[in-house]
Order: C-alpha cells, then structure tokens, then sequence
C-alpha cells in the first residue's frame, strides 16, 4: 500500500519535471572491452532534467565486488554496480571517465562518506547512494561533484548531518533523504541548495518541523514529509516554499488539517493528507487555494465527517479522492463550495450511506464519480442518481455499485433503481460508525462526540446526558457543550459525566437515536438506574381530542414509552402505545374520543411506571369526520414508503414503524406536526398482517386506489416491519 502510494506520489513528481516516459527504446549491443562478468550495452538515459540520451552503460550489479572493477572503458556515461559490497571509491579508479555522468553505489558497504574520495567527476550529474551504512555527513561531503544534479542518500543510517554537508552542491535538483534516522531537520543544510526542485525527507523520526524549516528552498517543487509521526504543523514551518507545488504528508500523526500552514503555499497543485488521524474536515481547512488541483484525503481510521464548506473557493481543483476511510459516514450537502473545475470526485470504499444531491449540483464541472463499496441507502438522497440529470455523470464501477438498504431495494444496482422506486423525503439515519457504543475516558480527558445524520429533509440533532437534559446545538450546560454540526464536547471529564448519552437527529419525518455510556476510568458508572426517579407525571391540559401530559426526568431514558386506553375498552387493540425520544419531557396526545376516561401509563424502565387518568371535554359544536380524501391517502402512503425504507435499519434507531396507524380512524393527518416541544405524534401500535394489505389499499368505500407504489410499500412493510 505504502509503496503503490510512494509510487503514485513520484509519478506527480515526474510529470512536475516534465518526464516522458512513454517511449519505451531498447539497448542496443556496444562493441566494446567490457569489464570482467559485466554486461556493457547502450542503453536509453535520460537526465534529471529529462533530455534524453544514448548512453553507453556498464552494468556490474550483483556480482560480490569489493572494488571497482578495473579497465572500464572510457566512454562510460553510465556505471551501475548496484548490490555489490563496495565500501570506497577513489578518483584513480574513475580517471579518464570524462563523461561519466551517472554513478550508481546503492545497495553496497559504505559506513562513510569519506570513503567516496571523489575529487573531480565534472559530467557527473546523479550519485545514488541509497541503501548504504552512512551514519553521518560531514562538512562538503560532495564537494568533487560540483555538477550534480540528483543524490539518492534514502535508506541509509544517517542521525546526524552536519550544517555544511551540501556545500558545492549549487546545480542539485534532487535530493533523497527518506528513510534515515534524523530527529531534526536544519534550515542550514539547504543554503547551499538553492536550485533544489525535490526533496524527499520522509520515514525519519522527525515529531517537528520548526518555523521557516524550509526557507531557503526557494526553488523546490515537491517535498515528502511522509512517515514521519508529525503531530501538527505550524503556521509558519512551510514558509518560504514559494514555489511549491506537491506535498506529502501521507502516513503522519496529524489530527488537523494544517490549514494555517498550508496558506503559506500559494503555488500548491497537488496536496497528499492521505493516512492520517484526522477526524473531522471542518470549515475553512481548504480555503482560498487558488492553484490545488489534486487532494488526496484516503486511508484514515479516524475520519468521521466532512463538514459545511471544508472545502471552498479551490478555483483549479479537478480531482478529489476521499476513499478507504472506513468510519466517513457523513458528507455535509453544502461541504463543497466554490469548486467549479471539480471533475473527479472519488468516494469509494467508505461508510456513505448517500451523497446529497446538492453537494454533487455544487459541482457544475464533475464528469465523474465513484460510490461503490458504501453502504448505500436507495431513498430520497441517492435518488438524484436516477433522476434525468441535464448533465449526466459517469459512475465508476456502477455494476458494482450497490444498495444495501432498503431491504428490498438490497443488492439491486443504485443506478438501476428507478427515481420512482425511492421516496422523496426520508428518515434520519446516524451511522453506526460515527461512534462506539461505549469509551472509557480517563478523569480530566476532553471528550468529543460526533454525531451526525443525513436526511431529507435535513435533521435537527440534539443530545440527552445521563441527567436527562437536552442539550441542543450551540448550546452549553455545565462542562458540556454542543456544536452546531452536532458533535457534543465535554470539557475535563469526571465522574459526574459517566453514564448514558443518547443523540437523537429528527426530522419531520421522524428520527433516529444512538446511545453511548462513557465509562470514566476509576469511577461507578450506573447511576440512576436503580434510584428512585422524583419524576412527577401530569396531566397539564386536556382538550376534546389531545391532552398535554408532562413530566420531570433525572436520567437518560432511550427507551421510554407511552401508554393509553379508554376506560371499559379491555379489548387489546384499543390500547395505543408510543415510543418516546430521548430527552422528551411534554407530550401532546392527540386524537383522543371527546368525552372519555383514559389511563395513560409512562413507562421509564421495567419497574418505573406512573399512570395518570383523565376525562376529555365533551364536544360543544358538531365535529364532522373529514372524508377520506385521496391526498390522505397519499400521505398514507408516503409514509408507508418510508416506513418500509426505514425497517431495514437495526440497532437503537427509533421510527416510525413502530407508530403504523390504525387505518379504522384515516381521518387524522399523521406527517405534519411540527417536532418542536411536543414532539412524537402518537400513532397506535398497530401492525400490519397479510389481511390488512388490502385496507391500507382502499378508501375503506369498497374504491380501490391501488397503484404500484402503495402495491410495493404494502408488501415492504408485512415482511420486514412487523
Ligand atoms: C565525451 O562526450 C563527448 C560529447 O558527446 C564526445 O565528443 C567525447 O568523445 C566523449 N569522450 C569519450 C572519452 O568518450
Ligand atoms: C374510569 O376509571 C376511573 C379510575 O379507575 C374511575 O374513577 C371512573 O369511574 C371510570 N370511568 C368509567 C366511565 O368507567
Ligand atoms: C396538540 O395537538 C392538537 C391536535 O393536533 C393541536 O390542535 C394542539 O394545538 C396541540 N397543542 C400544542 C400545545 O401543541
Ligand atoms: C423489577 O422487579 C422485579 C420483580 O419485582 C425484580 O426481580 C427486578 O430485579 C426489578 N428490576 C429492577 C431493575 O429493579
């Protein structure tokens, strides 16, 4: 993985120096005395500023040399004596080859520069030195090879490097220092590089890179600082780089985008963050980055989110891959502004259960886009994919671009589900993955938990704490804190904040609930379960047809509900019950008979039921039913449809399939509440059998409305709701 990586990462490298490798050009015999168990032949060659060339070569790998083999013939431009056990070169061994211009010593015994006593090789123009023993570099280690252009030193043993170790390195491109063991990079190294376009330094242990680190490479093109457990990047340690046009800093410890850092690179074209511990990509982490073409965010473990506008106003970028990030459940709509020559957009191989159509509409230059391997939901936020588009996109590897959800739209083809077969609004849904379902914390830790949800229309989210207080965004309470995006931060643990905490994302349309206990380390968790709540039930207001209830709650219950019957109705299916959402205190209860007895029952855990009774007022004018007109019904079915887009969905999820209505009573409308203070609308438990299909299907007036769609959600719901 790291090497493919490292290899895509030189071919960028080598495009920036303009190579051309595609033609490909054979050797070609050379008549010539060719050193003893040698091969000698020219071969195609080109320079490190890519002009190609014919170049008579010696090649003497493998062979168990010790020295230099002698009588090399003298129009040498190129001599290899890769593996060998070489461990000095001397000038006499080389004298006469005037045009020698590439030495290859990599994979050979040197302990030490001054074993290379090279005092004048003026057409040498590459040295490799790769996968030696050189433990240090003294003081004008090079100084012979006043034309060189590229050095390969990766791979070696180098700790220390002293501050004058290039000097007479003037014309130096190229410089390969990956590998190593240096703890410090110093400014000083490079004042004799002022020509330098490459540098590779990754794969030391390197934890800083101090301010201005870099300066005098004024020139330099592409730098590689990956492997090297950097932790942060400080604003000022790239400054200098005028002329930058490729980073690396795949494989680091960096938890941020180093977005300050970054500012000071106003050339940057190509930028690698890949592998990385990275969480969140937040607001302003890519900004103004006038020249970015390529950003490579793949391979992180950590990677939840990324949020409104992370990225925006990136004139010239074309290619984003953001793959392979097994916990990325969540692409904010809006995440992507301002980026009109986006081409490539490449999402594979994460946790997306959808792509926003607004966030593939804010790119008006994407021409193609991968989704596959995502556990993708089929409803209204993919249903963009099948929708006649003006401007059709290309789908990488569509055959291999499923739906998991929902259960019967599972293993079909995104792109062969048809814009009809998926709703037009749908349920929240908070990923499994944006969070455990339990951490221990150590006492004083800050805590951040990320919650988020994709939905349609787009939800509210909010947190309950173990107190059983609800904390919205932007909000803060105590040393909790809750942040627009929905993440609820804790700010110095301690035991006060172990327990229960439960995130709810709501919409119109329903709402979905993820519970955590955080366990802090040291400390008895499980408070509350077994005291005695002092919540008081009441009854605050009754009216013909609902009733405001309200209570008080001391902990976090997620799995509270409702309970209610008229009073002489013993037969089962007139008793109603109702989730309740974490954090709900006020319930309205509506489409009660006027002028009835109800019982009306909480349950807040096995043993923790308080029941209230209440008389709704009698009618004071006539209340004719509404008929059952077919807009009702099609609000029936479209939450039929979402019922059945929902039940696939395991876990602590909370939905309205669990509130199916009790189609004897059609009139009422069951859609709209607005989920503000009262929250859940109270549908009976009622689910449907195989009988039932039929009267979901008519208007109870022997008129069949039958159509396709309430044909399929009908059957969804038999089979996997109930
Ligand atoms: C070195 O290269 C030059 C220019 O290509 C050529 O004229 C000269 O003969 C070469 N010298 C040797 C010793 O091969
Ligand atoms: C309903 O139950 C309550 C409480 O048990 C009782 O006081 C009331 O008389 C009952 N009403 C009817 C109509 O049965
Ligand atoms: C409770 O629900 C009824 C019926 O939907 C509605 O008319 C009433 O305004 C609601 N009351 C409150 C306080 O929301
Ligand atoms: C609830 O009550 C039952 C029977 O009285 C008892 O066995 C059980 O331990 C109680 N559960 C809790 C959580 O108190």
């Amino acid at each position: 993985m790291k090497m493919g990586h490292i290899a895509i990462f030189l071919l960028h490298t080598h495009l920036l120096l303009g190579v051309t490798s595609s033609l490909v050009i054979q050797s070609m015999p050379w008549r010539v005395s060719c050193p003893h168990q040698c091969v000698c032949q020219i071969k195609p060659w080109y320079s490190p500023q890519s002009v190609y060339r014919e170049a008579p070569t010696v090649d003497c790998n493998d062979l168990l040399l010790i020295q230099l083999p002698t009588s090399l013939p003298q129009e040498t431009q190129t001599l290899r004596l890769q593996s060998n056990l070489i461990s000095s070169v001397d000038q006499s061994e080389l004298q006469g080859l005037v045009n020698l211009t590439e030495l290859d010593l990599s994979h050979n015994s040197f302990t030490s520069t001054r074993n290379l006593r090279i005092t004048d090789l003026p057409a040498l123009l590459s040295l490799h030195m790769e996968e030696n023993q050189l433990r240090h570099l003294p003081e004008a280690a090079f100084f012979g090879l006043s034309n060189l252009q590229e050095l390969y030193l990766n791979h070696n043993r180098l700790r220390s490097i002293s501050p004058g170790a290039f000097k007479g390195l003037d014309r130096l491109l190229r410089l390969h220092l990956n590998s190593n063991r240096l703890v410090v990079i110093d400014r000083r190294w490079f004042h004799a590089l002022q020509q330098l376009e490459v540098l590779m330094i990754g794969g030391n242990p390197v934890e800083i890179i101090q301010d201005l680190n870099f300066k005098p490479l004024g020139s330099l093109r592409s730098l590689v600082l990956a492997g090297m457990g950097l932790r942060e990047i400080s604003e000022r340690a790239l400054e200098g780089l005028q002329n930058l046009e490729s980073i690396s800093f795949y494989d680091n410890s960096l938890i941020k985008v180093p977005k300050e850092a970054l500012q000071k690179l106003p050339g940057l074209k190509f930028l690698d963050l890949n592998k990385n511990p990275i969480q969140l990509v937040q607001r302003g982490d890519f900004r103004n980055m006038l020249h970015l073409k390529e950003l490579g965010l793949n391979n992180m473990e950590e990677l939840i989110s990324i949020e409104h506008s992370a990225m925006e106003n990136l004139p010239e970028l074309t290619k984003l891959e953001i793959t392979n990030n097994p916990r990325l459940s969540y692409i904010h709509p809006q995440a992507f502004q301002k980026l009109l020559s986006m081409e490539s957009l490449m999402l594979n191989s994460n946790a997306l259960s959808a792509l926003h159509s607004q966030t593939v509409r804010s790119l008006p230059s994407l021409q193609e886009i991968s989704l596959h391997s995502n556990p993708i939901r089929c409803d209204c936020l993919i249903r963009w994919v099948g929708a006649d588009n003006d401007k059709p996109v290309r789908f990488i590897e569509p055959q291999s671009t499923f739906c998991s959800e929902p259960p019967e739209l599972k293993a079909r083809r995104v792109k062969e589900v048809s814009f009809r077969e998926m709703a037009d609004s749908c349920l929240p849904l908070i990923a499994p993955s944006t969070f455990p379902s339990y951490i221990e914390v150590k006492h004083g830790d800050n805590v951040a938990l990320h919650c988020r949800a994709l939905a349609e229309p787009e939800p509210n989210i909010y947190w309950v704490i173990p107190q059983g207080v609800r904390l919205t965004p932007s909000s803060s309470y105590g040393r909790y804190q809750v942040l627009t995006e929905g993440t609820l931060q804790i700010f110095g643990v301690t035991a006060e904040e172990a327990g229960f905490y439960t995130c709810v994302a709501q919409n119109l349309v329903g709402a979905d609930t993820r519970s955590l206990t955080l366990q802090v380390e040291g400390s008895n968790l499980i408070r509350g379960r077994t005291q005695r709540r002092e919540d008081s039930f009441e009854v605050q207001d009754v009216k013909e047809r609902y009733a405001l209830l309200s209570w008080q709650a001391s902990h976090n219950v997620p799995t509270a509900h409702l309970s209610w019957v008229a009073n002489g109705s013993l037969e089962d299916h007139h008793r109603h019950s109702t989730r309740i959402l974490a954090g709900t205190r006020r319930f309205n209860l509506t489409r009660l008979q006027p002028g009835t007895h109800y019982k009306v029952c909480l349950h807040l855990g096995p043993n923790d039921t308080s029941c209230v009774h209440l008389r709704t007022k009698e009618v004071s004018m006539p209340d004719p039913l509404p008929d059952l007109t077919p807009a009702v019904l099609l609000a029936v079915s479209a939450l039929l449809l979402l019922l059945a887009a929902r039940a696939c969905h395991g876990g602590a999820s909370f939905s309205w399939k669990e509130h199916i209505m009790e189609f004897e009573k059609p009139h009422t409308t069951i859609l709209t509440q607005e989920a503000k203070a009262f929250m859940t609308v109270p549908i009976p438990v009622k689910c449907l059998n195989q009988q039932d299909q039929g009267k979901v299907l008519s208007d109870g007036r022997g008129k069949d409305l039958r159509n396709e769609m309430l044909g399929q959600v009908a059957q969804g719901l038999t089979k996997e709701a109930c």
